[in-house]
């Protein structure tokens, strides 16, 4: 519990700390990698350099002193984030470290407005939130460890069946190399990729499981990752995967973990809609897959968007769904449809999603809506969406990354 007099100074810190929020972690992580260099394996360093990920610890810090009175607000972000944590590894000894560093990052950029009792206040409630981000890592750790065939932290996996999907995206076939069981895992979640890779052999990657539970294997499906920027470098691992990691080949793997998911066993009673740009199919399929696997008759729409057939992923396996069910309804949108596409039943329709289109293709007024892809996908659908009326609580998303908000400029959604 913190202490009154430490609500009332981290209140008073807030608006200072939140103006100065992005500086301060962008400052903490490099005074993190230099001071404690052994942590610096844990994250994806690509993150680092687009400040996506200093963004997102910067969000959750804003958000933790905003809700400082208010703790049971945090709770889906202490999900996502305890989540993301375990499924790299990380440990209760690294969390003074955190700690040590982000308090001095803090003293470094607001300087003498840190006198020593909000130092010590920050520091209390540092604490309070590391320790609720322990307690719920060391609930995910025992049950990953203790469910049948489950693990922490890496295993080696054999790589069975390696199979082009489109000319960007590579499915793998993963098997345990021991010979051992498989955990169930719930469609949504992903796992993590440890590459031993040449120049940067520590670049844990994760990737979501684009098939359902209980068939024997973990499949992930990869694109390759272009460079994002002239200047930049092309993806690391989703290019290595693609061009150096083959049938045969051993892959060491991190549990299946994430709170992005639908629970078969207890499926939802009103209709579900899935919305999908491009790789973002991934979590979708699986969930997709899973519902039909467990016979509910709710009512489901698969709405696939792609640029075009060249590099429309995962055709046959979302058409299969309305085979299987008679529930399911798929959708299939190109806004860049190559000649004869269209004509050829490649795609149903041609263009972005649209408002309309999910007004006539969807039942806005009480279905729940999962959506992934790319940023600018993802917020065309929230933009949609929030036009249509469907309330926050009905929406669900997955990013490829630390979580970004999804606020276009100038429109509030
Ligand atoms: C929960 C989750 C699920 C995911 N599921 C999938 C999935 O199912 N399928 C899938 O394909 N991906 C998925 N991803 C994304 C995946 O984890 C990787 O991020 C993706 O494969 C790219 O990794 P990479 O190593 O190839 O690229 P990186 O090397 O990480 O580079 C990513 C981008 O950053 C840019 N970049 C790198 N360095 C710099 C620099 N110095 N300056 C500017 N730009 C730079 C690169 O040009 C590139 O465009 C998922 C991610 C998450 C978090
Ligand atoms: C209370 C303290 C902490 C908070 C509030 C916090 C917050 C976050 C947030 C918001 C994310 C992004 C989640 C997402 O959107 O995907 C994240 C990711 C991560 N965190 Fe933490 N974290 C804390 C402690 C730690 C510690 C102690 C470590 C261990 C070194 C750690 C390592 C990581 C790593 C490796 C990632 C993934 C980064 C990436 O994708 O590059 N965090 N954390």
């Amino acid at each position: 519990m913190l202490s009154k007099k430490t609500i009332e100074i981290i209140k008073a810190i807030t608006p200072a700390v939140a103006a100065h929020a992005d500086t301060i972690t962008c400052k903490f992580y490099q005074r993190m990698f230099a001071g404690d260099p052994q942590v610096k394996a844990y994250f994806n360093q690509a993150h680092q350099q687009t400040g996506q990920q200093p963004a997102a610890l910067a969000g959750a810090v804003c958000a933790y002193f905003s809700n400082i009175d208010n703790l049971s607000a945090l709770g889906p972000a202490v999900e996502l984030i305890a989540q993301k944590h375990c499924s790299l590894g990380v440990q209760p000894e690294h969390y003074p470290i955190v700690g040590k560093h982000l308090l001095a990052a803090i003293k470094d950029v607001m300087g003498d407005a840190v006198t020593d009792e909000i130092a010590a206040a920050v520091g209390e409630a540092y604490g309070v939130l590391a320790d609720v981000c322990i307690g719920r890592e060391s609930q995910i750790y025992e049950h990953l460890q203790t469910q049948p065939g489950g693990w922490n932290g890496k295993r080696d996996f054999v790589v069975d069946r390696k199979v082009k999907e489109s000319d960007i995206v590579t499915s793998f076939y993963f098997k345990p190399a021991d010979g051992g069981l498989l955990p169930s895992f719930l469609p949504g979640q992903y796992i993590t990729v440890h590459i031993d890779h040449p120049t940067t052999p520590t670049s844990p990657r994760n990737y979501s499981l684009s098939d359902r539970p209980g068939l024997g294997y973990l499949r992930i499906s990869v694109k390759r990752e272009p460079a994002a920027l002239a200047d930049a470098p092309a993806g690391l691992i989703s290019n290595y995967l693609h061009d150096a990691i083959n049938e045969g080949d051993r892959v060491s793997l991190g549990p299946p973990c994430g709170e992005f998911t639908i629970d078969p066993a207890h499926a939802p009673t009103q209709p579900v809609v899935f919305i999908a740009g491009g790789i973002g199919v991934t979590p979708l399929l699986a969930m997709a897959k899973g519902l039909v696997a467990a016979r509910t008759d709710v009512p489901m729409y698969f709405i696939q968007a792609a640029r075009n057939s060249s590099v429309h992923a995962m055709r046959e396996e979302v058409r299969d769904l309305a085979n299987a069910s008679s529930s399911v309804v798929t959708h299939v949108v190109y806004d860049q449809p190559l000649p004869g596409d269209l004509e050829s039943g490649k795609c149903d329709a041609t263009g972005f999603v649209t408002r309309e289109f999910l007004q006539e293709t969807t039942p806005t007024i009480e279905a729940e809506y999962y959506f992934c892809g790319p940023k600018p996908f993802m917020a065309c659908v929230e933009l949609v969406l929030n036009e249509l009326g469907v309330d926050e609580g009905r929406r669900h998303c997955e990013f490829f990354g630390p979580k970004q908000s999804l606020h276009v400029q100038g429109v509030d959604v």
